[in-house]
């Protein structure tokens, strides 16, 4: 008897340890995006003088939403089958300004060598019935432990601030009617949905505008309007450089 408890409380350790590690790889999985989007961004910043991202929201799935998913899925419980089979425990949310940015930080971080994708879903292409919008990107990233490394799944959702506004209203209601919407809603949601797209589309012709009239402006600037001394000091270099040239 006192010999059986102690192998329990020992596998016990065990197995809470193990679970404490496994969560760990999700937190650090989370880190190493998180640092790969900023790069991006910061680096989107500096050479396009805008920023594509407007934030970015990570989180570790809940024990009991982990446990919950097992019994939906009718998964072995155990830690393998859980890392296995559940994509989603780590997740990282990207608002972007213009659906353009979701598919270029898309782009980006699919051709990164290091990062393996899994899955594509394009619900921006292909809204779901409800009308939910968004780039869904399953991947796997190594995170390097003490006793080497190991790929961790995260899932990515990419989706512009109109998409994000209209999924979180939608949850809200999904949750709030317990799951059984009533169809006048259902109808109304799938409306906002359109228009939320609608904008969408119009904010980017806006921006796509706004980018063509400060080009030309900042072109005719050089020719017509040399008066600021960076510009001056530019056209002196220039002109010397042109010089050396003869
Ligand atoms: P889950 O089992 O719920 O994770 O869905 P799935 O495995 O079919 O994957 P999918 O890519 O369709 O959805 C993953 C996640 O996207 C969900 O957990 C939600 O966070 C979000 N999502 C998907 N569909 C909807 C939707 O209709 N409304 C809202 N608000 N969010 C959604
Ligand atoms: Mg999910």
């Amino acid at each position: 008897m006192l010999n059986n408890s102690k192998i329990d409380s020992e596998q016990l350790k065990k197995f809470r340890h193990e679970v404490t590690r496994c969560m760990l790889l999700y937190k650090f999985a989370l880190a190493e995006i998180s640092t790969k989007v900023n790069i991006l961004q910061e680096e989107f910043q500096l050479i396009h003088e805008y920023n594509p991202i407007e934030h970015v929201n990570t989180r570790v799935k809940s024990p009991e939403s982990i446990l919950k998913k097992v019994q939906k899925k009718k998964l072995p419980l155990s830690i393998p089958s859980i890392q296995e089979n559940i994509h989603d425990i780590a997740g990282i949310r990207i608002i972007c300004s213009f659906v353009s940015d979701i598919y270029r930080i898309a782009d980006m971080i699919q051709s990164q060598e290091d990062i393996d994708v899994i899955e594509v879903k394009d619900y921006i292409k292909n809204p779901k019935p409800n009308g939910y919008q968004s780039l869904h990107i399953i991947i796997k990233i190594p995170v390097f432990m003490t006793y080497g490394e190991e790929y961790v799944f995260v899932e990515m959702q990419i989706r512009t601030i109109a998409m994000d506004f209209w999924a979180s209203l939608e949850h809200k209601i999904y949750y709030k009617y317990n799951k059984k919407v009533p169809s006048h809603l259902t109808d109304e949601l799938k409306e906002a949905a359109e228009v939320a797209a609608h904008l969408d589309q119009k904010m980017e012709k806006l921006n796509n505008e706004v980018t063509l009239l400060k080009e030309a402006e900042a072109d005719e600037e050089t020719i017509e309007d040399p008066s600021d001394t960076v510009k001056l000091l530019y056209n002196e270099i220039k002109k010397i450089e042109l010089r050396y040239r003869q």
